[in-house]
């Protein structure tokens, strides 16, 4: 495996993932937890950050622990570190260099820029340049304004890049990034997610035994993805719940129960709708919605869990982002939304925590689901929050309102649909805003409610843009919604993106 080590760059978890995307294994570790070092390591990457090397507060360690024992790659506060700690210059450059630059230098006899093309595009952010360099410190590539762009270190596998090799506008980065890690690591690339499911299935049963387990199904794709895959290690020991918060999309619990059933899981289906409703008549607070939403669930869960005797253990979707411990750069982040569900289950139950996707990105869950033979409609869903429908009504909550608002929405979701359009947006739903406002239907005056249409694109929550959808498309779905959905009169798009807005309205 590979390891890197993360010195707060927004572009760490990329790396992460431009690895795993050829095939080979890498963990992130924070750069002050540094972990103990085995055989299976077979090179380290050393992350971009916020800092300047001269900040005195900016991340430091001792690579004499690391450098020249293994394959080492610096990636641009990474490469400025390791020419700084071993007696170079780095220094304000005059510029802040940011964007697009091109290699007009490469040395091609050089492992790491084995068949990449002399000024090839390169991704630069970095307002510090390395002025002078370590003794035997070779330069490999330059741009017209970066001389010390690429360096090596003579008769090491040392080596460093100022500019980022994990973005996309790097054209040529996977081809850089598979010469570090294939060629001069020497990772194999059999890290796939058919052998993924095949050492989990018997890590798992490793673990578990014969123990029983129970699951918590949201119909989402992590916990469906980890319940298949619990499912074909432990078959019968695996029992799954399904709760239905009277906050779930139009006929949801209905379609993903059945189709759970067919893949062979042993699913209880638990109606709860006339509790969360009741625990949350009169709650317009977003935040103590989600509260009561996330301790209601407990609640349940721990009971049905309960009815299944002897049970040891819960599983949980959980998937890497959610577990890598990031470098904090600011201190702890403001609270914008408490995103957790259901955070405190674990305690509650008294149960082992088993979370067979802990080391997977969301890209490589859905790969892991096709190789389990996961329905596509199943893994093409578009995220839902936990609340559900309930941070989507922007005052209190009734079962009217709760029904209005799943018509609305399958009408915009079931359109989507027929129009193709479904799979190129990352996430939609409709908004019942708390405003009324007046129309007319035939002769007669109405007074009814707005509803707002929101659709994004992103590859992972944290960003988000609104998808242009075509004009006749929200014409359409205008029409239909207030023709159809007694209760609305009046639809509007919205056009704000993450950040500054978020996705949900609440
Ligand atoms: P925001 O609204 O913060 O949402 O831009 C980002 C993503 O997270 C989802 N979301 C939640 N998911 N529990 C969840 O499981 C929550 O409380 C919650 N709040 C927002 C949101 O749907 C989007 O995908």
């Amino acid at each position: 495996k590979i390891l890197i080590l993360d010195f707060g760059s927004q572009y760490t978890q990329l790396i992460g993932r431009r690895v795993r995307e050829l095939n080979v294994y890498c963990e992130i570790h924070p750069f002050n937890h540094f972990p103990e070092i085995d055989e299976s390591v077979k090179g380290v990457i050393l992350s971009g950050s916020p800092f300047s090397v001269r900040d005195e507060l900016a991340p430091r360690i001792d690579l004499d622990e690391i450098k020249g024992k293994m394959p080492l790659l610096g990636v641009c506060y990474g490469a400025q570190y390791m020419a700084h700690f071993f007696g170079g210059e780095v220094a304000p450059s005059d510029s802040r260099e940011y964007g697009r630059a091109n290699l007009k230098y490469i040395d091609q006899s050089n492992d790491l820029f084995k068949g990449i093309n002399l000024d090839t595009q390169v991704w630069m952010s970095h307002g510090d340049t390395i002025v002078q360099m370590p003794e035997n410190y070779k330069v490999i590539a330059s741009t017209s304004d970066v001389q010390n762009a690429a360096y090596k270190i003579e008769g090491e596998t040392t080596y460093a890049i100022q500019f980022h090799p994990e973005v996309y506008h790097t054209t040529e980065g996977r081809e850089l990034l598979k010469n570090y890690v294939v060629d001069i690591c020497g990772c194999k690339q059999d890290w796939t997610p058919a052998s993924f499911v095949e050492t989990t299935v018997k890590e798992l049963r490793d673990q578990l035994g014969n123990d029983k387990v129970v699951l918590g199904l949201s119909g989402g794709v992590d916990s469906s993805v980890a319940g298949v895959l619990l499912h074909k290690a432990i078959g019968k020991n695996l029992t799954c719940i399904f709760v239905d918060n009277g906050l779930l999309r139009k006929n949801e619990f209905e379609d993903v129960l059945d189709s759970y059933k067919d893949m062979g899981l042993n699913v209880i289906g638990v109606d709860a709708k006339e509790k969360f409703w009741n625990d949350l008549k009169g709650v317009t607070e977003p935040e103590q919605k989600r509260k009561i939403i996330g301790r209601d669930f407990i609640e349940v869960f721990d009971v049905e869990a309960h009815k299944i005797q002897d049970v040891k253990w819960l599983a949980q979707g959980t998937i890497y982002p959610d577990v890598i411990e990031s470098v904090s750069v600011n201190g702890p982040s403001a609270t914008i939304k408490s995103h957790h569900n259901v955070g405190g289950l674990p305690e509650k139950m008294h149960l082992k925590v088993v979370e067979p996707l802990k080391l997977l990105f969301k890209d490589e869950v859905r790969r892991v689901g096709k190789a389990l033979d996961i329905k596509a409609s199943l893994l093409g869903r578009h995220p839902f929050p936990g609340p559900g429908l309930g941070i989507r009504i922007l005052s209190d909550i009734t079962p009217e309102k709760v029904r209005i608002l799943q018509e609305a929405d399958a009408i915009f979701i079931n359109t989507m649909k027929e129009w193709g359009l479904y799979d190129d947006v990352w996430q939609a739903g409709v908004m019942l805003l708390p405003v009324q406002s007046v129309g007319v239907m035939g002769d007669e005056r109405t007074y009814e409610n707005v509803v707002a249409l929101r659709a994004v694109a992103s590859t992972d929550g944290m960003t988000a843009d609104w998808v242009h959808l075509p004009y006749d498309f929200l014409a359409k779905v205008s029409n239909d919604i207030i023709n159809k959905v007694r209760g609305i009169n009046r639809v509007v798009y919205d056009i704000s993106s993450k950040p500054p807005a978020t996705i949900e309205w609440e």
